[in-house]
């Protein structure tokens, strides 16, 4: 496979969380990173781990992509600042962040009920102060730049309560992602720098790739489409969101979920039985 476009061409890319976990559905990292420069972009693989680093800087080179891996931890402040600063050492300039990395579980599933407070803010530290952290490194660098694209992944758990088994933490660490999209929308306009996030449903990708297969198919059904997504869906609206071709969208809650959110479960109840 060769470079597929030029959509995001003389662009740089930071992609956090790109790495790419063996034994694991792909990931919406791997598969944002890989469009990327397939795209043109040169991407900078940030991940915590160096082996899943490793894995997605061969992918794009197969498809002869520029790139480079650097080890990080975004919930540290010095290390997304490394991060920016090798993004221009590297590559010369910033014109792109994806902010990619989220988990759920960590032993904190349920209601607030069940909340241990260790597993909430380990929470929110990694889907949220992650995200703030690394664009306020990246922010000077894109204003240097003359702008620039930030894309925050958000969830569908952040506009509903989406699972049978309730994460209330997860849930409102992507309800904060929206909020803080919004309002670095707002602040960063007049520089020129665009935030919007992404809102995934039920895709089958790396965070889910140890679910039953029945529960993988009530997930496919529960939604308009019917069609499976995966993390490829999420990462060609990151593409759009990453180009020009978006040069006026900014502060988007952008759903890629199959019609999901426009549903009610009555009305998705014939394709569940
Ligand atoms: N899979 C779904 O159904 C779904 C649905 C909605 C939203 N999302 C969101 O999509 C995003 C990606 O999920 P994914 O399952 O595709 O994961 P992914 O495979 O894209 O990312 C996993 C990578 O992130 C790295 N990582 C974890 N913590 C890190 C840290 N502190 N610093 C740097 N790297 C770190 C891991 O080492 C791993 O390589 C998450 O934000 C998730 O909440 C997923």
């Amino acid at each position: 496979m060769e470079k597929s476009g030029t959509r995001l061409r003389e662009k740089v890319a930071i992609v956090t969380g790109a790495g790419s976990r063996e034994g694991y559905a792909d990931g919406t990292g791997l598969a944002t990173a890989v469009l990327f420069a397939m795209q043109g972009a040169k991407v900078l693989v940030v991940d915590v781990d160096a082996e899943n680093a490793a894995r997605t800087v061969a992918a794009i080179e197969e498809v002869e992509g520029e790139t480079s891996a650097f080890v990080a931890d975004v919930t540290q402040s010095g290390d997304c600042e490394a991060m920016v600063e090798a993004a221009i050492e590297r590559f010369g300039h910033l014109n792109i962040l994806f902010n990619n990395v989220g988990i759920s579980g960590i032993g904190n599933p349920g209601t607030v009920l069940d909340v241990e407070e260790d597993g909430w803010e380990r929470m929110m530290e990694i889907n949220l102060k992650s995200m703030m952290l690394t664009c306020k490194h990246a922010i000077p660098a894109m204003v240097e730049t003359g702008g620039g694209s930030i894309i925050n992944v958000s969830s569908i758990a952040a506009l509903r309560s989406p699972n049978m088994a309730p994460e209330v933490a997860y849930a409102t660490s992507k309800g904060a992602v929206i909020s803080l999209t919004r309002n670095m929308a707002v602040h960063h306009g007049r520089d020129g720098i665009r935030v919007n996030c992404i809102v995934p449903g039920y895709l089958y990708a790396s965070m889910v790739s140890k679910i039953s297969d029945e529960y993988r198919d009530l997930r496919r059904r529960t939604a308009p489409l019917g069609t499976e997504g995966t993390a490829w869906d999420v990462a060609w609206a990151a593409v759009f969101l990453a180009s020009d071709e978006s040069r006026w969208i900014s502060g988007v809650m952008l759903p890629v979920d199959a019609g999901l959110l426009a549903t009610t479960p009555l009305t998705m109840l014939p394709h569940l039985r």
